[in-house]
Formats: C-alpha cells, structure tokens, sequence
C-alpha cells in the first residue's frame, strides 16, 4: 500500500511517498480501507517537530480518517468488513490502510459521505467540547468566534447556532467572512482591518461577547479580551498565528470572567465515554443535514505537501482532504 511518511522533522516538501506492506489485525483490530484522511493545522507542526505529540520515525500525517472495513482481528464483534467507519487517531492516517483498535472506531450513517466524516472528529469534536463542556455556551448568549472560516472556527459558527448562540464571526478577509455567514454567522468582522475590541463592543451594544473562541492567538487575544462581557468565558483554542500571547490578569479581575483552557485530545482520553457521546451526537447531526463540514480541496496522497503548504499559507477555509 501507499503511505506518506515523515522520516525526519522538516518542512512539507521533505516528506516521501513510500511502499509498505499491507497491515494486518491484531487481537482487538481493524483494518481499514482509508477512503478519505483529514488534515489538521497541527499537521502542519507534527511533521516539523513544533508539537507537543512527537511520534517515532517513520510516521503519517492526518490524524482523523474515514473507510471502509477490510478485515477484524479476533475479538472484534462490534464492527465487520463493508463496515462504514470512522476514528481519529493522533496521527497516521495519510495512507490506504490503517490498522485501529476497533474501540476507537465509530460508524458512519450512510448519508453521511467520507469527506465530510473524516473531517468531522477533531474540529468538530474540539468545537463541541469547547463550547458545551468548558463554557457551557447557553442559548441567546452572544459567541464570537476567531478564525471563523478555518477549521475549528467554521465548526464553532455552526455548533455555535445550533446552541442556540447569536454569532459574530471574526475574520482576515471579505471572503472567509463570507463563508461565515454562509454557515450561519450573525456579523462579521474583519480583524485585518477594523480594531477588533471596538468592533465586538459594537456589535454587542457595548455589553461584549459573553464566550469567545479563540483558536488564533497572535495579537488578537488580547483584543477580544479586553471586549468580553461581564462573567464572561474566553477560550483558549489555538495558536494559529504563531505567537503564544500573555494576557494581563486584571483584565480578567475587571469583568469577572474566565480564561477556560481546551484541551480536547487529552480530555477525550480521559473521558472516553462523554468523548464518544460527542462524536455520536456530531454524527447525528452531520446525518441530518444540521453540520456542513465544509471541504476546501481534496488532495491525493502524492500532493500531501501542497495540501500542508495551503494550511500553513492561510489560504484554506473549512477542511483539507487526503484521498487515497
Ligand atoms: N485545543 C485543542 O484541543 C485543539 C484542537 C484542534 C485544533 N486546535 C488548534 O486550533 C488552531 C486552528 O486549527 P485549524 O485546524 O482549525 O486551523 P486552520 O483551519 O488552518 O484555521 C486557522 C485559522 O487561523 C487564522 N490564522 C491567523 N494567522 C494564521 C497563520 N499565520 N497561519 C495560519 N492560520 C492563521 C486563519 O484565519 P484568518 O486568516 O481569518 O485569521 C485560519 O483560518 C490550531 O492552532 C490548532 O492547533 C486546538
């Protein structure tokens, strides 16, 4: 089979289209036909060393997948061959096959198609934990969500809806805001040319957002800080840009609110349980039409690196796809 591999840190055009032998299942195993494998920003670190998960040599990029099962190892009862499936798994989908723990794996409803399941776990499961689990975004609060086209952001728009939020999308072009509202955003703002805490006062009739998501970082966390709402929640998402800001704590004292950390990886290995009535919940919606995950380009496994140059570049909106 196909694999792309990552034999040493470096930039996107140093990974290698390699041969491997086809996997086998183990005891508790799957193997899935990869039908569809989705990229991440942090795929964009993983291959060069700048994340904080560095797996052994050689590795995959894409850590989110969607298929078809080949073959169960024995043991396996919950799911068999011709099976639609689903799973995120840290890294190593950027091949054919994978071979997966069968309780990683969920099923795919037939109406929902590979692109959009395999783009579905990670933002969307970020976005759900996010905003239920850590600031228990409640209906008719105000949300403002940064880096509203990406793809965390794009989900955080449309779960932000579907939870009954009014949205304000934040953003570095007419486009991306476009998209947006597209996905349900209230209004918008360019925070490449408008101040952004003065735009949020605004737009919130200068009460301030009550939950920011913030997946960007840079120079803008500060910004919308310093907008919040009394007794309101920022959530610390990302570093998309690249700088890790430092926000002064009296901000936080000033509108007694919150800076609520999200670490959905690390929150859905310990709480597998609550994690999968997540996904569970993203899939139903996803089958009832209510979650778009929308797809910005699919890619085959040999432009793997121009896939990752896009992201990087700031040129994507919605999700990157690895078709094999
Ligand atoms: N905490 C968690 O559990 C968790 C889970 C998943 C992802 N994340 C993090 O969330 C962030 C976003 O991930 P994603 O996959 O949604 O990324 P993405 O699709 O690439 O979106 C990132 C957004 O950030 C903005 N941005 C600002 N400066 C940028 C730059 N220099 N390069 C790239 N984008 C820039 C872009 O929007 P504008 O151009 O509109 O500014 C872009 O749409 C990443 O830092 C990722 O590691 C965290």
């Amino acid at each position: 089979m196909q694999a792309v591999l990552c034999t040493h840190f470096g930039g996107p055009d140093e990974l290698e289209l390699a041969q491997l032998p086809d996997p086998q299942p183990g005891a508790g195993e799957v193997v899935v036909a990869v039908k569809a494998a989705s990229l991440n920003f942090f795929d964009t670190l993983i291959i060069a060393g700048k994340y904080q998960l560095k797996p052994a040599f050689p590795f995959s990029p894409a850590a989110e997948f969607a298929g078809v099962v080949e073959a169960v190892g024995s043991g396996v009862t919950a799911f068999k061959p011709g099976d639609r499936v689903a799973a995120s798994m840290g890294f190593g989908a950027a091949r054919d096959r994978v071979v997966i723990a069968a309780d990683r794996l969920v099923a795919v409803p037939s109406n929902v198609d590979f692109d959009r399941a395999a783009g579905l776990i990670i933002t969307y499961g970020t976005t759900l934990h996010a905003l239920k689990d850590r600031a228990r975004l409640q209906a008719g609060e105000t949300l403002a969500v940064l880096g509203a086209s990406g793809g965390v952001g794009l989900a955080a728009v449309e779960l932000g809806k579907l939870m009954g939020a009014r949205v304000i999308a934040c953003a570095s072009s007419a486009d991306k805001l476009a998209l947006a509202t597209q996905h349900g955003a209230d209004a918008t703002i360019n925070y490449a040319s408008e101040d952004l805490r003065d735009a949020l006062r605004q737009a919130t009739g200068g009460k301030g957002p009550d939950v920011i998501y913030d997946p960007v970082g840079g120079p803008y966390s500060e910004q919308a800080l310093r907008a919040i709402g009394w007794e309101g929640r920022f959530l610390v998402v990302g570093f998309a840009a690249g700088d890790i800001p430092k926000l002064p704590l009296n901000l936080v004292l000033l509108k007694n609110c919150d800076v609520r950390g999200v670490f959905w990886g690390a929150w859905a290995e310990r709480d597998r349980a609550a994690h999968n009535a997540n996904v569970a919940q993203l899939m139903q919606w996803c089958a009832e039409g209510k979650l778009a995950v929308h797809v910005h380009a699919v890619y085959p496994l040999a432009r793997t690196a121009d896939a990752l140059k896009a992201i990087a570049n700031r040129a994507v909106m919605g999700k990157v796809i690895l078709r094999p």
